[in-house]
């Protein structure tokens, strides 16, 4: 299976412009499976909740999800992409998996970042993974990376690979990454984009360095911190089924389970 990320620079707002710029840039190399950034077609720092109103689109509904779906059809590829979706009033933060068939999966940002708050409601479906050309594909967004239950219920649900869209700020993510790869046995694709977005007082600049990790951890393909970045890699997908890491250890069976219960817990602020 061949798998792709494009580390973008989208420019705040122009839609149609971002969607057209990454679609371009994918058509250069043959994939199964494109990941691209957290709301690579809006940009990310919204001057208000209102403004964002005027970027949110319906998911399968919209036109970027018609469009992405066109491209996928004719190249009988998949691609993940995260969007700002609007459903019944409430504004999500939401990754989508787009087959040459339409819309295959959605997840919506359950972890929300820093201002993200201000603006979107959090994800409220649950971790998901759709099976495309014998992959299982799940699906998360950024700021879950520092969960590690995220990552887990993915695997847990059967991923071989996770797709994590991402607008990274901070730098401790991508090897973070690597260790999600190794306690799960999965590969991970974290499409990050790079430069900078200003809002008021507020200016983020986004950290690159977008990768595809294997199940031992290797990092097959990292970009650089600033630039846009479009990568392609060969990957093994029957690594992910060795989950044994001893002849007496196994990923999955060694868990204990009735040991972990705080982890359902929720937690006091
Ligand atoms: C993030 O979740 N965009 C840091």
């Amino acid at each position: 299976m061949r798998i792709a990320f494009y580390q973008t620079s989208p420019v705040y707002g122009e839609i149609e412009y971002n969607v057209r710029e990454a679609l371009e840039t994918l058509a250069a190399a043959r994939a199964d499976l494109y990941v691209l950034p957290e709301l690579f077609s809006t940009g990310y720092l919204f001057g208000s909740r209102k403004e964002l109103g005027r970027l949110v689109e319906r998911v399968p509904e919209g036109p970027t999800v018609g469009v992405l779906h066109k491209f996928c059809r004719s190249r009988g590829c998949a691609i993940v992409a995260s969007i700002a979706e609007v459903d019944r009033g409430n504004y999500y933060n939401s990754a989508v998996l787009i087959s040459p068939r339409g819309l295959l999966g959605k997840y919506r940002k359950i972890h929300l970042f820093d201002r993200e708050r201000l603006w979107f409601q959090p994800g409220n479906l649950d971790f998901g993974v759709w099976t495309f050309k014998r992959a299982r594909i799940g699906l998360m967004i950024c700021f879950d990376w520092v969960f590690p239950e995220a990552a887990r219920v993915l695997a847990l649900k059967g991923a071989d690979i996770i797709c994590h869209p991402s607008n990274l700020i901070l730098h401790y993510c991508q090897d973070a990454m690597v260790t999600r790869s190794i306690e799960n046995g999965v590969f991970t694709v974290t499409a990050n984009r790079v430069g900078s977005e200003r809002a008021e007082a507020v200016q983020l600049t986004f950290s690159g360095r977008s990768q595809i990790t294997d199940p031992k951890g290797r990092v097959l393909a990292r970009a650089p911190k600033v630039g846009r970045k479009f990568q392609v890699v060969d990957i093994d997908l029957s690594l992910t089924k060795k989950k044994k890491l001893t002849p007496r250890n196994h990923l999955f069976h060694d868990r204990r389970a009735k040991y972990y219960k705080e982890i359902t817990r929720p937690t006091r602020r």
